[in-house]
């Protein structure tokens, strides 16, 4: 099968560092799709594995779509709570870190109908087994506080490549538990190519990649996976205080000697690996710096340095947070761009489907 966009013998995740120099070549060949439920703040967990990585691509001059997607909050509770808040905020939480909101394109899954009409077509090329063998949609389901799995859990991630696929991104900065559903964004696209190629042979969809950040996965408070629904993360729009009450209570151990050993020390290395994050150093150095101070002159030091590396972020985002006409104008902004691009695709998709 021949693909008009598929220039080189392309794995489906590739490493940022492994693409700079190719993306700094040439920057406009790529584009970069990703997004946040809107289900609560982000937190450092989302700033360290993902956001600054998004800052640098746009920097590198790579166009930017990201997603608020907000049907996908309804996939594992009845009701999306607070959805107008939590959308505002994660677009005071993008324009805090540094995303441009003149060059992004952020909007909000409901506001672009035609990738409800996508979602059509891609799920008649996607089989009902599949579906079900999803194991980040597997886990979804284990953890769902629902007694029942709705439709749109099975289906969510083919409406996902319809995010994906309607702006044509070749790259998708997602974490790990996020790989299944970029392969059916793959699949979808793959399987559409071939089945409804442009009458010249070339076809509709590149293949997108998954983009995964290089930055070691941090830890929430708890010592489990840092996540906005299990109450263990330190929230970006945190106030100082907050953030060291919240550092002050995250679990350690009782070993004096405070040194980075990840396997055997997971708690003490998450707080000396977030220090060095912030100071952008090694976490054995700051080990070696805090010796034999034990878990509290470490809360100490990782409190210092989260609170000084996020001042500036913070002080930024209350200034935006404060002007929500402004946070608004940039969603409709982004919502009237993504519309434009979607029913262009749209148009081309039903044009090879022969609908018109
Ligand atoms: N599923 C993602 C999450 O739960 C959010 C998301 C929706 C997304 N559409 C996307 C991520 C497209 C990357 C690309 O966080």
């Amino acid at each position: 099968m021949t693909t008009a966009t598929a220039t080189t013998a392309t794995s489906d995740v590739t490493d940022l560092t492994d693409l700079d120099a190719d993306i700094r070549r040439d920057p406009a060949a790529h584009r970069v799709l990703t997004g946040d439920r809107p289900t609560g703040p982000l937190h450092l967990g989302h700033y360290f594995g993902s956001l600054r990585n998004r800052v640098h691509l746009q920097r590198l001059g790579v166009e930017m779509f990201l997603v608020i997607p907000d049907y996908q909050v309804i996939t594992d509770r009845d009701i999306a709570d607070h959805l107008a808040e939590h959308t505002e905020n994660l677009v005071v939480d993008y324009l805090a870190t540094g995303i441009d909101a003149d060059r992004a394109t952020i909007f909000t899954h409901s506001s672009v109908p035609a990738l409800n009409q996508l979602l059509l077509p891609f799920l008649s090329l996607v089989s009902v087994a599949e579906l079900h063998r999803n194991p980040t949609v597997k886990d979804e389901i284990a953890h769902s506080s629902q007694a029942t799995v709705n439709g749109l859990m099975l289906t969510y991630p083919v409406h996902q490549a319809a995010d994906i696929l309607f702006c044509k991104a070749d790259l998708v900065p997602v974490g790990k538990d996020q790989l299944p559903h970029l392969e059916v964004a793959r699949t979808v696209a793959r399987r559409f190519n071939e089945r409804y190629p442009h009458p010249d042979g070339t076809t509709v969809f590149p293949r997108p990649r998954a983009l995964l950040s290089s930055a070691p996965l941090l830890l929430g408070t708890d010592g489990g996976k840092m996540s906005k629904s299990r109450n263990n993360s330190v929230p970006l729009a945190a106030d100082e205080d907050t953030t060291a009450r919240l550092i002050k209570g995250a679990k350690t151990d009782t070993d004096r000697r405070i040194s980075y050993d990840p396997a055997a020390r997971p708690e003490v290395s998450n707080l000396l690996l977030l220090t060095a994050l912030c100071q952008d150093r090694a976490p054995e150095e700051v080990a070696e710096e805090i010796g034999d101070g034990g878990a509290a002159a470490l809360k100490r030091t990782a409190t210092e340095a989260v609170n000084e590396h996020l001042r500036p972020i913070r002080a930024r985002r209350a200034e935006l947070a404060a002007d929500r006409g402004h946070i608004r104008q940039v969603l409709r902004a982004g919502a009237e761009r993504a519309n434009a691009t979607a029913d262009a695709t749209l148009t081309e998709v039903r044009a090879v489907m022969g609908s018109l």
